[in-house]
């Protein structure tokens, strides 16, 4: 059985003040949780030393939205996996579709950060996902082999076994517009259908998150769909109560399934 798992991507958001009001919340809201789900945080970088005073020694995990090839070097602006394993972290977000789109991080690019997350002890929550043209022109498959595969090349399928994936139609990013259930469903079980041409028990227990305009009231119905394996959210993760909410109803379907 798969365990849950609701992680937060706090994206730039945030000051000292609210990020310490936000992650106490969590602390104390999360304190009566079991271990049967994982829950994560995704803050900006000058937070995660907040966040490690505050969420050491609880069920909550946090790890860094992105990071560069190699350990330290002449790179400007940029952090490497090294730097976020000091300061607690045990993620990182991989070519979320942001960085994709904004920031023009490639297959190429996106295959070598998922595997120099690796090398470093970090586990790499790959974002993919198709842009809403993409899903009308029947691409959507497509884009999800592709993304898929340009990482599967670089880094091996094995690699999987310590990798997350996050399904994040960019169509319902920030939008409101959630998938439905089925329309998550029938992406996730694609993917695992992909995987397991590779590998048949990493297809099986690799856990797939959806992401895109996750929210407390329809994050149930999400998580009941049999390839759900939680939600990577992003608005409603900066506010404490529906946060939790969702992580609630991931409690339900984990305590659901046993
Ligand atoms: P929203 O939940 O705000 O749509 O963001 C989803 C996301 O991009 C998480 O990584």
């Amino acid at each position: 059985m798969r365990k849950k798992m609701v992680a937060g991507n706090w994206k730039m958001c945030g000051s000292r003040c609210n990020v310490d009001a936000l992650a106490d919340a969590i602390k104390k809201g999360t304190k009566s949780f079991s271990t049967k789900i994982d829950i994560v945080i995704f803050p900006s970088f000058v937070h995660l030393q907040l966040i490690e005073n505050i969420l050491v020694d609880t069920l909550v995990s946090w790890g860094g939205q992105n990071l560069y090839l190699g350990a330290q070097g002449a790179f400007t602006g940029e952090i490497s996996g090294p730097m976020l394993v000091d300061y607690g972290c045990q993620y990182v977000l991989v070519g979320h579709s942001e960085r994709r789109i904004i920031f023009h991080e490639d297959l190429k690019l996106i295959a070598a950060k998922f595997k120099t997350a690796l090398e470093y002890g970090l586990k790499p929550v790959l974002c993919i996902g198709e842009t809403l043209a993409e899903r009308e022109q029947q691409k959507t498959e497509k884009v999800i082999t592709e993304q898929l595969e340009s990482v599967i090349e670089l880094a091996g399928i094995d690699a999987f076994r310590h990798a997350v994936i996050a399904y994040e139609p960019v169509w319902a990013i920030g939008t409101g517009l959630t998938a439905t259930p089925e329309q998550a469903q029938e992406v996730h079980a694609f993917i695992r259908k992909l995987l397991a041409k590779h590998h048949p028990d990493i297809a099986n227990t690799i856990c797939i998150l959806y992401g895109g305009s996750v929210k407390a009231d329809n994050a149930a119905g999400l998580f009941a769909m049999p390839d759900i394996d939680g939600g990577l959210v992003g608005g409603a993760s900066l506010e404490a109560k529906s946060f939790l909410a969702i992580c609630e109803n991931a409690l339900e379907k984990a305590a659901g399934s046993v």
